[in-house]
């Protein structure tokens, strides 16, 4: 492997100070029963920072809405006993010597009703996936209700410690879905053009900006891949990101987490950058790259998991002569992370031949 320093540089923003470019995906687990992270989850979490993730961003934990959760015990960031929960995980992240952003979450017309209640989904348009009416389109009112409920988890987060919040802006969930003309066919203010579908986003980033105050990062995970549809995508140019990316960055993200599923593809042709590449040097803010980085598998969540024809390009080699070369600031593991906690420390080590593949099954239990 070539110089692997880089990966284990420092990382300063404001306030935010992180011992290196290692970032922990966010990856829902349901292990919170009664949606409260319990000691499993702290003991989970604490693990990985002991094994040397620089930034640990959470799995998605849902806001105070009655529409937010699409699955079974998934952690909330809404009252006190899930607050407490989620303090012991802070703490104890903290006291390994690393820091934690929670992904703030609400899953939009993706949710069917029995899950934490019967409320019907929740959407741009009333739906889940292009073309299907399963549930409800949002009103003005619970647009504002929703925009409140990311600001006061925003809040919640900052009060309990947590080190930064980032906003869950992908994979075809609710902000997405107001992002994406596929599901976002409204004719008011927050349907239309590229633009305007981004103001729902805008007075998120805005209200959690004025929550938290100017110091506090926060964090943007978008994608242009939907789970809905894997070939779905927002901008086919880089003039086009630069309009979606640059009203988003006026509006206070300090950090992008530009979610692909193959950290090295080229998001548009004529360059190699990636779709991190491009929101770095558009935005001139840092950026987080991530897609199957120390895995030989691609990530189609309906579908299971599949493997790659060649794993050459997903190697470690290609990932920090990128990051050598400035193209983004930090890189999120996911799977290979939940492999092996100490991922980070072995890569520093030059132990990677004891590093252990991921396996689908290994979502079976929380270790
Ligand atoms: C995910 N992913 C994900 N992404 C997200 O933004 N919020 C989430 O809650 C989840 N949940 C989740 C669960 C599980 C089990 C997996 C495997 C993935 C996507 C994840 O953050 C990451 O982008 C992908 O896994 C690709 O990274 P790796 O795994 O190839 O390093």
């Amino acid at each position: 492997m070539s110089n692997a320093n880089i990966l284990f540089q420092p990382f300063k923003l404001g306030n935010l100070e992180l011992n290196n470019r290692i970032v922990m995906a966010p990856m829902t687990r349901t292990y919170s029963p009664g949606n409260i992270p319990n000691d499993m989850v702290v003991e989970y979490y604490r693990r990985r920072a002991e094994g040397g993730v620089g930034l640990i961003v959470t799995e998605g934990t849902c806001i105070n809405h009655k529409a937010a959760t699409g699955y079974p015990n998934v952690p909330f960031i809404h009252g006190d006993e899930a607050l407490a929960g989620w303090k012991k995980v802070v703490d104890a992240v903290h006291a390994e010597g690393g820091k934690i952003a929670p992904q703030l979450w609400h899953v939009g017309g993706v949710r069917r009703p029995g899950v934490n209640g019967d409320e019907p989904g929740h959407s741009p348009s009333g739906m889940g996936k292009p073309g299907k009416v399963t549930g409800h389109a949002m009103t003005k009112e619970d647009i504002d209700e929703v925009v409140a409920a990311f600001a006061q988890a925003a809040k919640d987060s900052k009060e309990i410690g947590f080190d930064a919040i980032e906003l869950h802006g992908a994979h075809g969930y609710l902000i997405d879905q107001f992002f994406w003309d596929g599901t976002n066919q409204r004719d008011d203010e927050y349907g239309g053009d590229l633009a305007q579908r981004s103001r729902f986003a805008i007075e998120i980033i805005k209200a959690c900006r004025e929550a938290v105050g100017p110091d506090f990062p926060i964090i943007l995970r978008f994608s242009q891949w939907k789970q809905q549809d894997y070939e779905a995508r927002l901008v086919e140019t880089p003039e086009a990101l630069e309009a979606f990316l640059k009203p988003l960055s006026e509006a206070g993200v300090d950090i992008f987490h530009c979610s692909t599923r193959r950290f090295w593809e080229p998001e548009f042709e004529g360059s190699d950058l990636n779709l991190a590449g491009w929101t770095r040097k558009i935005t001139g803010k840092p950026a987080i790259t991530v897609g199957s980085v120390g895995l030989n598998a691609d990530f189609l969540p309906e579908d299971g998991f599949v493997e790659f024809k060649s794993a050459e390009p997903a190697s470690l080699d290609n990932l920090i002569q990128r990051m050598d070369n400035e193209e983004f600031d930090l890189v999120a593991v996911g799977r290979a992370l939940i492999a092996n906690p100490d991922w980070s420390n072995k890569v520093r080590d030059n132990l990677s031949n004891d590093l252990v593949a991921y396996d689908k099954d290994m979502l079976k239990e929380l270790v």
